[in-house]
């Protein structure tokens, strides 16, 4: 079966709740105006905690076709985790997507491969679908590591996961180097990881779950460099940063295959 191609915009800490509503609602409009095709490519947007409130109420208000989810989740259910958010909140908050393991939550927070896999679990167990980043600094990528060094993150991170979980899932190879530097890595590049990473998700399981699990590229990635990323075999998607805050341009890489 054909993988359905997902740009997902993540807004990371951009965009109030009311900034929020005219993204998502000028996204929305966007969309139609370009005839934007489901069958095509699955179009998500990723905001801060405090508007995915708003972002559901206008996509189902205007029965929007556009899938949102959350960049974080906490392991726990509930309790005295201050500062965190749950799983069970975001499935009350028509959530389908969670990004975890993002590279600046690996910085600033210090998440490790092993509690990037414990969320997916969590999130694959709430009934949701994990986002799960990984990618190489600049240091990495000049030994020539970083096949290496990205295998080793996926190995970690899918270690608790079964084939079945691993289908389902989306994993997000961002070379860190890349991220909001306007510096984007070659087709050829993300291919090369892209394809590693298939490969080795057909090694830790089987041939079909590797053929089913869909796998984005992500580093400053536009609507001027989106085709010729998204045409390489192993690219399925793309996780976009910043320019997914800008309605016309987000719409232009969703609508990539015209
Ligand atoms: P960028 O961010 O598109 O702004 O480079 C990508 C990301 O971090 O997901």
């Amino acid at each position: 079966m054909a993988r359905l191609p997902i740009l997902a915009g993540n807004w990371k800490m951009n965009c109030d709740h009311l900034e929020a509503n005219y993204l998502v609602t000028s996204l929305g409009a966007a969309l139609g105006d370009m005839n934007y095709d489901t069958a095509k490519a699955e179009a998500v947007v990723i905001p801060p905690f405090t508007d995915i409130r708003t972002v559901q109420t206008v996509i189902d208000a205007d029965n929007l076709p556009i899938a949102y989810g959350a960049q974080d989740v906490s392991t726990q259910d509930n309790g005295a985790y201050t500062g965190d958010i749950s799983t069970s909140m975001l499935t009350k908050l028509g959530c389908t997507y969670v990004v975890v393991g993002h590279s600046e939550r690996r910085e600033y927070h210090g998440e490790s491969n092993e509690l990037v896999g414990a969320k997916a679990k969590k999130i694959l167990d709430a009934g949701m679908i994990p986002i799960m980043c990984c990618g190489e600094a600049l240091e990495v990528r000049k030994e020539g590591t970083h096949v290496e060094f990205v295998l080793g993150q996926i190995d970690a991170m899918l270690a608790g996961l079964s084939a079945e979980e691993v289908a389902k899932s989306v994993i997000a190879y961002e070379p860190i180097w890349a991220i909001g530097t306007g510096e984007t890595a070659t087709a050829e590049d993300a291919q090369e990881v892209c394809g590693a990473i298939r490969a080795r998700v057909g090694e830790l399981f089987d041939a079909a779950t590797a053929e089913a699990v869909r796998i984005q590229y992500g580093g400053s990635v536009k609507s001027s460099n989106v085709k010729e990323i998204m045409a390489q075999p192993d690219v399925d998607g793309a996780l976009v940063g910043g320019a997914s805050l800008k309605a016309d341009e987000f719409a232009k890489i969703v609508t990539f295959y015209k």
